[in-house]
């Protein structure tokens, strides 16, 4: 699906799935499903947790694929007395070239606020000789949903997560429209519901940050996407890809969902 200058981007969100092994295994599967040329037309990324990320790599690596890889959180320091968390040299230096942001179980179960989001997405956004670009994470409850105030709600939440970034460094930024309802639940939005909301980023990024910089920028649909539903969603056009939870652990359906964005 060509959406002007926009490659799309099918990425896999493990969540907190998969040992080591099992990692492996499913990354292996992937590979041998997929078919290179492919990715002129797509660009793909899994997101394992960061036990598996190196091993992952290794995979895509070794079978020469152009799968990238993409850590699911970092910290925004680059060293230090902060135990327990990630940095971004370290993620690079294992050759990430994503990082998923601000995800709404992040925000729910783990506290992070608007402005860790946006902590984290300037301090990916900083280091353009390693780069490793943000899937920055939007969207709404369910209550906000039924409240009718969602475009206004997932508006401030892009306006929060950039707040104080530069256009030119924001272009290299991933957008991922995510509405909690959607999320696990086989509840997908409807094409039309999910154009509605991308939409409505995308003029929110134009106003912060130009037009042209708006159009180049990639948003990403995520919620209950699969091999069936992933066709109408990408066909949508400010949906430039999706992000992909329970259907990315089985290599099949992760696959098909690749082949829906051809
Ligand atoms: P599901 O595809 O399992 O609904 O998860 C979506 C998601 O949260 C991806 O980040």
């Amino acid at each position: 699906m060509e959406h002007m200058a926009r490659k799309p981007l099918i990425a896999g969100n493990w969540k907190m799935n998969e040992t080591i092994g099992e990692a492996v295994v499913l990354a292996q599967e992937i590979s041998n499903e997929m078919e290179p040329d492919w990715l002129d037309a797509v660009a793909v990324a899994v997101c394992p947790p960061f036990t598996d990320l190196k091993p992952v790599y290794t995979v895509f690596e070794f079978d020469k694929l152009r799968v990238g890889v993409g850590a699911q959180n970092v910290y925004w320091e680059p060293s230090g007395a902060y135990t327990g968390e990630i940095s971004i040299p370290m993620i690079s230096a294992i050759g990430c070239a994503y990082c998923i942001v601000g995800h709404s179980e992040r925000r729910q179960y783990f506290g992070e606020t608007n402005e860790d989001v946006n902590r984290k997405v300037q301090a990916l956004l900083a280091d353009r000789t390693h780069p490793i670009d943000p899937i920055v994470c939007v969207g709404e409850s369910l209550s906000v949903r039924e409240s009718g105030d969602y475009i206004t709600f997932v508006d401030a939440q892009v306006r929060a997560a950039f707040a104080g970034i530069d256009a030119d460094v924001a272009r290299a930024a991933i957008v991922a429209y995510e509405p909690i309802w959607a999320i696990g639940t086989g509840r997908t939005a409807t094409p039309e519901q999910a154009q509605e909301v991308c939409s409505a980023i995308r003029e929110t990024l134009g106003a912060l940050f130009g037009q042209d910089v708006a159009d180049e920028m990639r948003i990403l649909y995520g919620g209950s996407m699969n091999e069936g539903n992933a066709d109408l969603l990408l066909g949508q056009p400010d949906i430039d890809g999706g992000l992909i939870g329970g259907a990315s652990l089985k290599a099949s359906s992760f696959v098909q969902i690749v082949k829906a964005a051809l």
